[in-house]
């Protein structure tokens, strides 16, 4: 793996991230499900809202630092769960923890990837979510959950879009199966395909632990996590992942947002790669925006010093979009900024970064 310099921009990150992987790697973590369109119209949505900015609005004190969870971040971004992180780079979640931590963004550690969540929170303490996926019954459960209060986690988080493994062609089709795929049996998911809103009742009666529950794709199923207190209801199709042929996430976050009408926070991810992609789900109503293929690319770049390199360089995409939109705090971004038209050109998942090949 090559030791990279200091990147001025997002797209040398993604350079070295291409250079770095090997192509099953690569593949795992830019593929999707099947024919990949659920994939596709994620950044088909980011792509598809343009801004309406305004001017002659003092701007000079743009920022975008803010609180999560009750936790002060440096940007309302997070670093989404990712399993077998330690693909992209040998130290995996502990360097995702350490970059988060440094720079001031909230890691979601996924329960299937290295290292396990006990070891992550004695090596780097600092606040952090787990998000686990149900392979045993729910007595296992509950035993984890209160190992990760006793560890000192600050949330708990349910993926609720993964009732079974989807079908990744791009894996297929080299016999590659990544090591979170390892736990799967044709595509049985242990008990993940039994878990219901009595799962979510259980946990929330039981614990005492903000839960967040994350794969949310439509208002009625929002409308329920709220009235259920869900601490934070997570827009999510898994980055395309899992079921194909689903609307782009960002196209779910109004309705959501409606739904929920403020008893919660809506979080939301899928297609979110740049700055100004981050504000426009901001505009929308979201509350954080999730980045998984940025956090493995970051990773994949460099590890824990290009993902922190690359987390400032996303800061900075945000403060300039905010103030070239005439907005200097997050809480002046209104759906009134952004308008719907149609995207340049068919989107891919590196349509974000389209000089990647020229330089
Ligand atoms: C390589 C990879 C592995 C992932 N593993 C998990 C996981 O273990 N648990 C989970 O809830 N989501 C997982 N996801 C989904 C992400 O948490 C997130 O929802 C998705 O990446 C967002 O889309 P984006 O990549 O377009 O930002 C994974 C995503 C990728 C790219």
């Amino acid at each position: 793996m090559v030791a990279e310099k200091r990147f001025l921009t997002l797209t040398e990150m993604v350079q070295a991230a291409r250079r770095n992987l090997h192509r099953n790697e690569w593949d795992y973590l830019m593929g999707a499900a099947e024919t990949e369109a659920s994939l596709r119209r994620n950044r088909a949505g980011v792509e598809s809202w343009l801004f309406r900015p305004r001017i002659l609005n003092d701007v000079s004190g743009a920022s975008a630092r803010t609180s999560l969870l009750g936790h002060s971040v440096r940007l309302p971004v997070v670093m989404p769960p990712i399993g077998s992180v330690q693909v992209f780079h040998p130290e995996g979640a502990l360097d995702v923890a350490r970059a988060a931590d440094e720079f001031g963004v909230l890691q979601i550690l996924s329960s299937v990837c290295q290292p396990d969540f006990e070891t992550l929170a004695a090596e780097a303490p600092g606040p952090r979510i787990y998000q686990l996926y149900l392979v045993r019954d729910q007595a296992w459960m509950d035993d984890i959950i209160e190992r990760s209060i006793a560890a000192g986690y600050t949330a708990f988080c349910l993926t609720a879009d993964t009732q079974v493994y989807s079908r990744r062609e791009r894996d297929m089709l080299k016999r590659h199966i990544p090591g979170s795929g390892r736990q799967v049996q044709g595509n049985d998911f242990g008990e993940q395909a039994r878990m219901t809103w009595d799962t979510v009742a259980h946990i929330k009666e039981r614990f005492d632990i903000p839960l967040v529950i994350k794969g949310v794709a439509r208002a009625d199923d929002a409308a329920r996590c709220a009235q259920m207190g869900v601490d934070v209801v997570y827009v999510s199709n898994h980055g395309g992942r899992q079921l194909d042929h689903t609307r782009a996430c960002i196209d779910v976050l109004p309705e959501v947002v409606e739904a929920v009408a403020g008893r919660a926070p809506v979080w939301v991810d899928g297609g979110f790669m740049r700055g100004a992609d981050v504000v426009k789900a901001l505009c929308l109503g979201a509350a954080a925006v999730g980045m998984g293929r940025f956090e493995g690319l970051a990773l994949a770049a460099g590890g824990r010093d290009a993902l922190t390199n690359a987390l400032q360089i996303l800061e900075h995409e945000v403060v300039t979009a905010m103030a070239l939109l005439g907005v200097s705090s997050l809480d002046a971004l209104q759906p009134d900024l952004l308008v719907r038209e149609a995207p340049l050109a068919p989107p891919d998942v590196l349509s974000a970064f389209p000089l990647v090949d020229d330089y």
